[in-house]
């Protein structure tokens, strides 16, 4: 079965979706595409590295007479892939548009958190009724299926505690820091042009971007209904070079950890010192993720947090496991 998608975002994510589908064959046919200011509508298919290319010399992937909004409405797709950048406060429009994919009888994959960690039950309610499915793994720790593992490979499984780095420009930042003397803001510049970084980077270096991962995971993995305001929340902007350097000297070092403890209600993300060997202690752009649980025992996971590529990885696994269950396949 040939899959429709139709691709709304070109940034990072949105430019690794159509590199991956320019590179290989993955039975999926493209036929609606749009940025911020253009869209392209074709049935038959759109060809992703012609758009890449458009997209690298105009600045544009579509025409100007066509929008997001016609797209998400009108195109003829059995995926909505909704991967523009977040907004925490409203979480719109992507919202309305995964809304109106959902009622259209439509899948939705996304990599945008801002929807997710608002309106995850509503969503998920909205898909289950018209019997589609919606999935948003690229959310949490980019490459690493972590949303996957801990629904599905652990289901039998009590998670009691989750820590994590969760944000690849985070670490990326302290680790350039700790390790080539860099400053903070040279340490961000490299983040923002290796494409790490989030449109807005404050999102990242202040915490929210991986607060809000921390609500994704507490009210999918534990059901809760928290929002940001129940994450302490401090993030690495404040720190100082020295700050680091101490730790560093210390044989330790500084990483941005975020925890889950669902039996105490405690949701908190803090830059943390700890030391060089301890597995959350990755670098560059990798995030890793300790989970304890009852069965299991403690699984530690890591990968590539953020990245073009990376998380393109993990949209795509949705997108490929809704053709394969609702072709019958595996
Ligand atoms: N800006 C995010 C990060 C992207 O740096 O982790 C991936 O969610």
């Amino acid at each position: 079965m040939t899959l429709r998608i139709a691709l709304i975002g070109t940034g990072a994510v949105g430019r690794g979706i159509l590199e991956a589908m320019s590179r290989k064959d993955l039975g999926i046919v493209l036929t609606g595409v749009a940025d911020s200011r253009s869209g392209l509508i074709h049935p038959d298919g759109l060809a992703p590295a012609d758009l890449l290319h458009r997209k690298r010399e105009t600045g544009l992937v579509g025409d100007l007479s066509c929008t997001a909004h016609d797209v998400v409405f009108n195109a003829p797709y059995d995926v909505l892939v909704e991967v523009s950048p977040t907004d925490a406060q409203s979480g719109e429009p992507a919202t309305t548009y995964m809304r109106t994919a959902l009622s259209r009888g439509c899948h939705v994959v996304t990599s945008n958190k801002g929807p997710v960690a608002l309106h995850y039950h509503d969503l998920k309610e909205e898909a289950d009724k018209a019997g589609v499915s919606f999935r948003f793994e690229a959310t949490v720790a980019g490459a690493i299926p972590i949303l996957h593992t801990l629904l599905e490979s652990l289901g039998g499984n009590e998670i009691h505690a989750l820590y994590g780095v969760l944000n690849g420009t985070c670490n990326y930042i302290l680790t350039r820091m700790a390790e080539e003397g860099l400053s903070y803001k040279q340490a961000l510049d490299e983040a923002r042009a290796l494409g790490y970084a989030e449109a807005d980077p404050t999102y990242d270096v202040k915490g929210i971007d991986a607060a809000i991962k921390l609500v994704i995971l507490a009210n999918t993995v534990w059901n809760r209904r928290i929002t940001l305001h129940n994450i302490d929340i401090t993030g690495i902007d404040l720190l100082t070079e020295e700050a680091i350097r101490l730790a560093e000297e210390q044989d330790a070092t500084i990483r941005l950890i975020g925890e889950i403890i669902p039996a105490k209600n405690l949701y908190r993300l803090s830059p943390r010192i700890i030391p060089r060997h301890h597995p959350l202690v990755v670098h560059g752009s990798l995030n890793a993720i300790i989970v304890r649980t009852d069965l299991a025992g403690d699984l530690v996971f890591s990968g590539k947090g953020a990245g073009s590529l990376e998380t393109a990885s993990a949209v795509l696994g949705d997108i490929l496991s809704i053709r394969d269950r609702y072709a019958g396949g595996h």
